[in-house]
């Protein structure tokens, strides 16, 4: 087992709150020290924060297995849907996502992300006090997934504060109670409607692949896919949304830009998920000995893929820590991770983003901040008032 002693350490753990708007001085650091550090906190794992280094695990799923989950520490749920599995499961698994967000139907979700949009911003055309934030941001890839699940939204809520304690708080609800057991009731319900009455929707299809002659889905696989969907869709999505508009609205310059050339706001999105990275990290553990930068990682070692510090290293980007429209090959960021667990969604992110920020133009002449921008962490922005002229 490697100790702090024999190899290049820092002292990092990466559910510490107060690193939360002051995590980058940690990622410098580990890459001053050739970019893998191991880390004594949570049970002991490295920390990558080298780009080449990061995308070089991501990239092979052989030596480097999700399998035994990419959380730090596991949160003590089943494993999640494709997230955590490897070949062969993952494959399989995949394919039921790609059905619901890939390349080929998200362009085809255009009209219904715009929609929703619209009918979150305020009706009229004069100038309107507006919250960016939470009213919109969170609110439109919350409505996106519930719409592609195909879920009823009287159950938006509470699956919104059920999916929250249990992944990203990965904490008991207010009154005590394990959200684990009242999302079963929920997800059981909604699959027993499709069952008794399929539609011509993604969730009838998945339900459907549970009568499959051959590997047919469990149960619990066809709650996996539905939960993968809204817990990798909401918040994450979110964040970049607020992020971006939080900066167009603080930079007249970029977006007078944006407003000059909508075609550009494509490659905004891009540098906005670069810089601010929704989901700073993930786990990985080795399958088998390796070198990895100037250390030898065990069969069994965790690995953190910082992707947050990945992407702000100034081996790979000029200036790392300046927003650019302009950077050359502005989309192999790590973002979106890499080889084959790379987002699924990433197509319906893009597309999410890229019409939130449309529409926000489309209602307004010119957006002005109205007020100080709240966070409720380096990457979540929860109050954007506005003006919207
Ligand atoms: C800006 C928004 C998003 C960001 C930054 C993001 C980021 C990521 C990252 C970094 C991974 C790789 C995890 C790893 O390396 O282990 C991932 C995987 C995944 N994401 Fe996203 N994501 C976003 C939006 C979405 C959306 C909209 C959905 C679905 C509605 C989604 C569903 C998933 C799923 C299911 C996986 C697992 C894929 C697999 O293991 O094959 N994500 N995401």
């Amino acid at each position: 087992m490697t100790t702090t002693t024999d190899v290049p350490s820092v002292d990092f753990d990466p559910l510490d709150q107060d690193l939360r708007f002051a995590d980058y001085p940690v990622y410098d650091r580990i890459r001053d020290a050739g970019g893998v550090c191991w880390s004594p906190a949570r049970g002991g794992f490295w920390a990558v924060a080298d780009f080449a280094l990061v995308k070089q695990i991501a990239s092979d799923h052989q030596q480097w297995l999700s399998g035994d989950g990419v959380r730090i520490p596991p949160n003590g749920t089943p494993p999640t849907f494709a997230l955590e599995y490897d070949r062969p499961t993952h494959t399989a698994h995949r394919q039921i996502l790609t059905e619901a967000v890939g390349p080929r139907i998200t362009p085809s979700y255009e009209g219904l992300v715009r929609d929703h949009a619209r009918r979150l911003l305020p009706a009229g055309r004069e100038a309107a006090s507006f919250d960016l934030g939470e009213p919109y941001a969170f609110r439109l890839s919350l409505d996106v997934v519930f719409a592609l699940i195909g879920a009823p939204d009287d159950l938006k809520h509470e699956v919104e504060v059920l999916a929250e304690s249990l992944f990203l708080f990965r904490r008991p609800m207010p009154d005590g109670s394990d959200p684990a057991v009242r999302l079963q009731e929920i997800l059981d319900a909604l699959v027993a409607d499709r069952e008794a009455r399929p539609r011509d929707d993604w969730l009838s299809t998945v339900v459907g692949y549970g009568h499959r002659a051959e590997a047919p889905l469990s149960q619990q696989e066809i709650h996996g896919a539905i939960v993968a969907l809204l817990v990798g869709g909401h918040h994450s999505t979110a964040r970049a949304t607020g992020c971006l508009l939080a900066h167009v609205a603080a930079q007249p310059q970029l977006q007078q830009h944006l407003r000059e050339e909508p075609g550009r706001i494509a490659d905004a999105v891009e540098e906005a998920v670069r810089m601010w990275t929704p989901l700073r990290w993930f786990a990985r553990t080795a399958a088998a000995d390796a070198r990895l930068g100037g250390v030898t990682v065990r069969r069994g070692e965790r690995v953190l893929l910082l992707y947050a510090g990945a992407n702000r290293d100034p081996a790979r980007y000029e200036a790392p820590d300046v927003f650019r429209l302009d950077r050359p090959r502005s989309r192999d960021h790590l973002a979106f991770g890499w080889g084959i667990h790379r987002c699924v969604g990433m197509p319906l992110a893009q597309l999410e983003v890229r019409v939130a920020v449309e529409e926000v133009f489309a209602r307004s002449t010119w957006v002005e901040l109205d007020g100080d921008i709240t966070w409720t962490s380096s990457t979540e922005p929860r109050h954007i008032p506005v003006l919207l002229r």
